[in-house]
């Protein structure tokens, strides 16, 4: 990486304030997912080895309408889960500037303070300089650990750094390498598997990928656009019918570019949405639709991936949260778990979620922490809160 990380800038005596990701799943007022705050414990540890004399973190969680308070979208949950985490006190304050939030960092006991909610003001996310240097002056060192928020031209994630020396912390450098290894130099073949709902989320991916990868898998809501470009019925399957002239062009890159595209080739089908009564099929008849890819196309695709030394996989195959749908997302997770030699990277988001829901977190190289920020990363684009740290 060619940013300064922590490990190159001295944090003894200092107040270190660290952007996190803290944007977590939140139900009934329970944590269900915290994968976030987990992977933020590197970086946080790591600053009060040095001694530093704070840490101070802080995050957005949600969509707030950034005219204060609001109780479902507090940092509260976030800092008792945090506390249990780290294994010490933490000071949680309910703001993120004034007098009064400078004051208690400077006479707190505890070494962990984490501000309330950064959404909660709308100069955040409209990155207002005044803002930035409020947060600024809550400490000496700024580091951002917040991949999932690296795409965001916001406040703390971009304007804050021309007030402080800013570098990356752990989570971000292990983001980055992997997620840049996998798709700048990966060990081939490189097969990249990519699924979810909907193809215009995914042109500008599959239009950066096909240069540089083997085989192109497409499963999901967005394989029956590229079906559909094909000739091929979908009945009432989900289809982005503007996108059809679009998918043919892809495929047709793909080819010249001798990349292996493959699509599904049979089908878990219902005649409804919401019903779970389905079954198996080669075919989309009229009145039917897809919610899942079939087994033989699981087969098909595991085939590709058996020659694989590196998998990117980017959205589910299937409506993988229902049971009856989530078969083909299950079978090639299980399928990549098993495994051995090959790098397999989970973009963040859905499949993220789908790796969790079937417990096979551990056997995968590298989940991301980022949805919308590693499908960035992985289209090519700059992250903003990346690239305004300091070079080294
Ligand atoms: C995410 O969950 O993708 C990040 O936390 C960013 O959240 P946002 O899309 O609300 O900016």
């Amino acid at each position: 990486m060619n940013k300064q990380t922590i490990k190159g800038i001295v944090l003894k005596g200092k107040k270190v304030i660290v952007r996190v990701d803290f944007n977590v799943p939140i139900e009934k007022g329970r944590i269900t997912d915290d994968r976030r705050i987990s992977a933020s414990l590197p970086t946080i540890q790591y600053v009060l080895s040095q001694g530093a004399s704070k840490v101070v973190l802080m995050s957005h969680l949600g969509r707030p309408k950034g005219a204060g308070f609001e109780p479902e979208f507090s940092l509260k949950p976030v800092a008792a889960r945090l506390e249990k985490l780290i294994g010490e006190e933490i000071l949680f304050l309910d703001d993120c500037i004034g007098p009064a939030v400078k004051d208690a960092i400077v006479k707190s006991s505890q070494r962990v303070v984490l501000l309330e909610n950064l959404r909660f003001h709308k100069e955040e996310e409209l990155n207002a300089p005044a803002f930035a240097k409020e947060l600024a002056s809550l400490a000496d060192i700024y580091v951002n650990d917040a991949f999932g928020t690296a795409h965001r031209a916001h406040a703390s994630t971009a304007g804050i750094t021309a007030c402080l020396p800013s570098v990356a912390g752990f989570l971000i450098e292990k983001e980055l390498e992997f997620l840049g290894n996998a798709v700048n130099s990966p060990k081939r073949p490189l097969s990249v598997i990519l699924g979810g709902a909907k193809v215009s989320d995914k042109i500008e991916l599959i239009k950066n990928l096909i240069p540089k990868a083997d085989s192109i898998l497409i499963g999901g809501g967005m394989a029956y656009t590229f079906l559909k470009a094909k000739g091929i019925n979908v009945g009432n399957s989900k289809l982005e019918k503007d996108k059809v002239g679009m998918a043919g062009e892809l495929m047709e890159q793909a080819k010249k570019a001798g990349v292996e595209f493959a699509l599904t080739i049979d089908f878990v089908i219902t005649q409804s949405f919401t019903s779970d009564d389905c079954k198996i099929s080669d075919v989309i008849a009229d009145g039917w639709e897809s919610l899942d890819i079939g087994p033989k196309t699981r087969e098909y695709f595991k085939k590709i991936l058996s020659k694989a030394k590196t998998v990117v996989w980017n959205g589910p195959l299937g409506v993988f949260e229902r049971d009856a749908y989530a078969q083909g997302t299950r079978d090639i997770a299980v399928y990549l778990a098993s495994l051995s030699g090959v790098a397999v990277i989970i973009g963040g988001g859905d499949s993220a979620a789908a790796v969790a829901k079937f417990g096979l977190e551990d056997k995968m190289t590298h989940i991301s922490t980022g949805g919308g920020a590693s499908l960035e990363f992985l289209e090519g684009k700059v992250l903003p809160g990346i690239a305004a740290l300091n070079d080294k």
